[in-house]
């Protein structure tokens, strides 16, 4: 059995529509010049008629595949991590598999929120250890606008819709995770959620008139936890796969705030050099920010062969998850 699991394709998916600072001025009271200081994001993607969480999801996948020059015959497991489904049951893993053509893999959605990529690298690339799986499509893919009360200036400019996905494979060589190290504070489940739609609180016409159907946060206490749980989870992994943070070529933190960004590598005495930064054009993507950055950092010449990237990331739940992974092929 292969001891550990290589990253051998990638691809990105994001809807056209763009939605700009400028135009959420005209929607909330907001201005470009608080979006932008206190978030850093300028402008992002959100869905059109026909787009769901399973179109960005294939799209992604797609390209992951061609990326790794297999046939999607050769995909024997897909993982779907999402927060944001087509619909609360099947599991919209099942309808990628349909969309991409593949018949023999199994399929199933992974839910922690941001921190999706993270925890679903952990569960790939034990798959494939264990010699459950050999070639992991595992794609990160979120519509959380879904979710925005777009009268709700606290939350409508944080977020965009988005997928990323990689295949990965067995390898012998010291590639992909390296170490993975996951939390979660159920006790803070109420700092970030949505209440109606699923079995504790059913959509009924009263709570979707008071606009219980939306996303609702606590942002700055949810901001003081990331940082706390990013850095901490961060300095783990790195231990855990023997290394110190000097030995870390890139960082690629989930984009939700680039002052959660900043106080993070400042904890990690990573010069911003060495973080990959893209929230500006995406905003927060959920599940799907750190690998729509990977995609992004390889197409740049930033990631290459050989590279230790770190991987931390914070979300509902409350979840976090670090990762280190050395980039690159068998
Ligand atoms: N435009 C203008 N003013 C605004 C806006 C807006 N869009 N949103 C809030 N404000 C106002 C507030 O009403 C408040 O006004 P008040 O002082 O009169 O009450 C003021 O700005 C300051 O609000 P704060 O909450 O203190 O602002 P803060 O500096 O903390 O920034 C932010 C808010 C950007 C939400 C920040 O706390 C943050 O990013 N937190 C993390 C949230 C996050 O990333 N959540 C996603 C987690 S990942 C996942 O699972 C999907």
């Amino acid at each position: 059995m292969a001891q550990y699991a290589a990253i051998t394709g990638w691809g990105m998916a994001v809807p056209e529509r763009v939605l700009t600072n400028a135009d959420l001025e005209r929607m909330v009271n907001t201005s470009d010049e608080w979006i932008r200081t206190r978030t850093g994001i300028r402008e992002r993607r959100v869905v059109g008629p026909g787009e769901y969480t399973s179109t960005l999801a294939t799209e992604a996948g797609r390209r992951a595949i061609a990326c790794a020059g297999l046939p999607p015959q050769a995909i024997d497991l897909i993982i779907l991590a999402t927060c944001t489904p087509d619909r609360p049951f099947p599991a919209t893993a099942c309808t990628v598999q349909a969309n991409l053509g593949i018949s023999n893999a199994g399929a199933f959605d992974l839910a922690a929120a941001c921190s999706g990529f993270v925890y679903g690298l952990g569960v790939a690339t034990s798959m494939i250890r264990s010699g459950m799986a050999r070639n992991v499509l595992f794609i990160a893919a979120d519509v959380f606008t879904h979710y925005i009360n777009w009268n709700d200036r606290n939350t409508c400019v944080l977020f965009g819709d988005g997928a990323g996905a990689v295949v990965l494979q067995p390898s012998e060589k010291p590639l992909g995770l390296l170490s993975c190290v996951l939390g979660a504070s159920g006790k803070d489940e109420d700092l970030m959620a949505v209440d109606v739609g699923g079995t504790r609180m059913p959509a009924t016409p009263e709570l979707l008139e008071q606009g219980r159907q939306y996303v609702y946060m606590q942002g700055r206490e949810i901001f003081k936890l990331a940082v706390r749980g990013m850095g901490d989870s961060s300095l783990q992994a790195i231990a855990e796969a023997g290394l110190t943070p000097a030995d870390i070529d890139l960082v690629v933190p989930h984009q939700a705030n680039m002052r959660i960004i900043e106080a993070t590598a400042k904890r990690l005495e990573t010069p911003m050099e060495r973080v990959f930064v893209n929230l500006d054009r995406y905003g927060n993507t959920s599940a799907a920010t750190i690998p729509i950055a990977l995609v992004e950092a390889v197409d740049q010449g930033v990631l290459k062969d050989g590279d230790r990237v770190l991987l931390t990331a914070f979300g509902g739940g409350l979840t976090w998850a670090s990762a280190v992974v050395r980039w690159g092929r068998p």
